[in-house]
């Protein structure tokens, strides 16, 4: 019986480290992550292939909160500086006008990242940490070599320093710009206001990033765990995902659910991707909505309907009749999507920090570093 169960144990372990041997990640990453891992929750979960040893048992996220009441925050909040959201708004539109509508993609996916971790505080841009020479979240597995946008930030602070010293959030500026690249994307069909009032954070820790943010191989039960962690409902998950109707991916998120691999994706979509990420490498980036990829529209319910979604993640909304249901409304209706994004938009900029006490909150003169006065 000892034997059987020895025996059991050790084809387990072969299979798993074969499995990680094949899987889309280098030694490097995967030597990463394990020793990432080893710390309490093994915190990449979502954000490495299935049969990770490290993916196992282990709750993703903490408990669900209530949803965020945004206390604190209002529209028009920068009496004080009239030309505030004028000049965050320019300065999206000439880094967009540029010929580099991207960038817009870059700007919304900002804003998710900086919310769902210490709350929307502008921790995502802060290249040192406060009290710690730790890496920051930019440096986590969801944001390197991934998050584009930073400049465009950076270059609306220095405007509204010149204009209002001292006065405009990074964290505001943020979610303005988020709320402005998503008209702008959507040409003028997902057009609301931002409340504001948000402070920027001091503390920013790369392993937050990688435990907060939901990753591309989770399951609809994760990604669910992770939305409501912070406040955030079924459909506020479903409904945010839209964004990816626009943007781009890394293969090595998604080859997976490329051949020889078994995957409910649309057969000529897979085998394109196939050619493509054989040809350029896991690190060569596709577009996420085959069909109208530089739209923010409600085509990304039609391609999760049809099959022509790219992560684990995404299909996974095609998996419940329950997610299906959401899926096939949005995708029926684009006015209701449009509206439901831009109401999700604004309850996401509404997380706030609830996990430290921030002994020191502030309006940072530079977006990439806490004041230092
Ligand atoms: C539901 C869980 C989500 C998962 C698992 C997820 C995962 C990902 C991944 C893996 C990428 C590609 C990154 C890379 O290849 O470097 C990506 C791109 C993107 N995501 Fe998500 N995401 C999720 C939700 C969201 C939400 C809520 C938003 C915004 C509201 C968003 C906006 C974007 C955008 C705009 C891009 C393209 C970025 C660019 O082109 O620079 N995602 N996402």
């Amino acid at each position: 019986m000892a034997k059987v169960a020895a025996l059991t144990i050790t084809l387990l372990g072969l299979l798993v480290s074969v499995t990680c041997q094949g899987s889309i990640y280098s030694a490097q990453q995967q030597q990463d992550a394990s020793s990432s891992s080893s710390s309490p929750g093994c915190i990449l979960r979502g954000w490495i292939p299935f049969l990770h040893p490290c993916r196992d048992g282990q709750p993703p996220t903490p408990n669900p909160l209530p949803p965020p009441s945004g206390a604190g925050l209002t529209v028009g909040y920068y009496k004080n500086c009239p030309g505030a959201e004028g000049i965050v708004r320019k300065a999206v539109e000439k880094a967009m006008d540029n010929g580099n509508r991207g960038i817009g993609a870059g700007l919304i996916r900002i804003f998710f990242h900086d919310c769902f971790v210490r709350g929307c505080d502008a921790s995502v841009l802060l290249r040192n940490t406060s009290g710690s020479s730790d890496q920051t979240e930019m440096f986590g597995l969801p944001n390197i070599n991934s998050l584009r946008g930073f400049q465009v930030i950076n270059d609306a602070k220095a405007e509204l320093e010149k204009a209002c010293p001292r006065t405009v959030s990074c964290a505001d500026i943020v979610a303005f710009a988020a709320r402005d690249a998503t008209r702008n994307l959507s040409y003028g069909a997902i057009d609301f206001q931002m409340p504001a009032g948000r402070l920027d954070g001091r503390v920013s820790l790369k392993e937050e990033a990688e435990k907060n943010l939901p990753g591309p191989f989770d399951s609809l039960d994760d990604l669910q765990k992770s939305f409501a962690a912070q406040g955030l409902g079924f459909n506020d998950m479903v409904t945010l995902s839209g964004a990816h109707s626009i943007g781009v991916a890394r293969c090595r998120f998604f080859t997976n659910r490329l051949p020889p691999n078994p995957s409910d994706m649309d057969r000529d979509l897979a085998r394109s991707l196939k050619a493509t990420c054989d040809q350029n490498g896991l690190d060569s980036k596709v577009v996420q909505d085959p069909v109208t990829p530089v739209a923010l529209d409600n085509q990304y319910y039609k391609n999760v309907h049809n099959g022509k979604v790219l992560f684990t993640s995404d299909a996974a909304l095609n998996s419940t009749d329950d997610a299906r249901k959401v899926v096939d409304g949005f995708a029926n209706n684009a006015v209701d999507w449009y509206r439901a994004f831009a109401d999700a938009m604004v309850k996401m900029g509404n997380i706030r920090d609830r996990t430290i006490n921030r002994p020191k909150p502030e309006i940072r003169e530079k977006c990439f570093i806490y004041n230092t006065y």
